[in-house]
């Protein structure tokens, strides 16, 4: 099985991507995190990345395409997976489509939809863990002990990017870009909404039965 979580930033696809993979017992990637990681390690290619994300702005295409190819294109991936942040530009899809063409191609694509004020809302009290990514919230999902990760006791910090002036940029940008794959994938067949406005446990029993339609 090979999933899509799309969705605007703050829609919960990072919360959701690890459980559902575990569902479906397939592997999982979050772009945003591989860059944040290669930007952790002061990589070529975390060093370029963090000149767009600090402001918002998307990754080039080409890049970007590279680096998720490599992960989906891996042994490890031949089961399936879940992929969060990818794709989100026509170009994108695209690239993805080729790489599945003699694989049986993605299975399904989860659109999760959150209200605009609601998104700002969550960005602005998220923490993520410095060591595994995990994501909090100062409102919705506290870790049991402040500033550590529940599962691997990790350091939790605000993302540079979920300042107010970037959260804007990356609401622009999801518009602009990232929102017309919803049509891209909808005219395939392949595309199903869920109410993202919901319980993190809600929301991801509504993504378990999606998948297991
Ligand atoms: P990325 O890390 O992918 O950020 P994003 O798409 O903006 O999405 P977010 O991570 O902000 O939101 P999310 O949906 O994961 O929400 P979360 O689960 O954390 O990308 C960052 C940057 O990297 C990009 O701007 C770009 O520069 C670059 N990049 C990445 N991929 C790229 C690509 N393909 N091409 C080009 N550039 C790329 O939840 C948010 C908050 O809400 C949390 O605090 C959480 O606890 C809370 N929450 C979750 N669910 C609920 C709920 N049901 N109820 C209440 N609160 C909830
Ligand atoms: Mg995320």
């Amino acid at each position: 099985m090979r999933v899509i979580l799309l969705g605007p930033p703050g829609a919960g696809k990072g919360t959701q991507v690890e459980r559902l993979a575990k569902h479906l017992k397939v592997s999982r990637v979050s772009s945003g995190d591989l860059f944040r990681e290669h930007t952790q390690k002061n990589t070529e290619l975390g060093v370029l990345a963090k000149s767009y994300m600090g402001r918002g702005a998307l990754v080039p295409d080409d890049v970007t395409i590279k680096m998720v190819m490599n992960w989906v294109n891996a042994p490890e991936q031949a089961k399936g997976f879940v992929l969060d942040g990818f794709p989100r530009t026509l170009g994108q899809a695209t690239a993805l489509d080729q790489a599945l063409a003699e694989k049986g191609g993605i299975d399904k694509v989860l659109y999760i939809m959150v209200p605009r004020e609601d998104l700002v809302v969550r960005l602005s009290g998220r923490m993520i863990c410095r060591s595994c990514q995990t994501p909090y919230n100062i409102r919705d999902s506290q870790p049991k002990k402040e500033g550590k990760c529940d599962k691997c006791g990790g350091q939790l910090y605000q993302r540079e990017d979920d300042k107010p002036e970037a959260v804007r940029k990356r609401l622009e940008v999801y518009t602009n870009e990232t929102e017309p794959l919803a049509d891209y994938y909808r005219s395939r067949g392949l595309l199903e909404e869920v109410d993202g406005n919901r319980s993190i446990e809600d929301v991801g029993q509504a993504l378990a039965r999606l998948v297991a339609a």
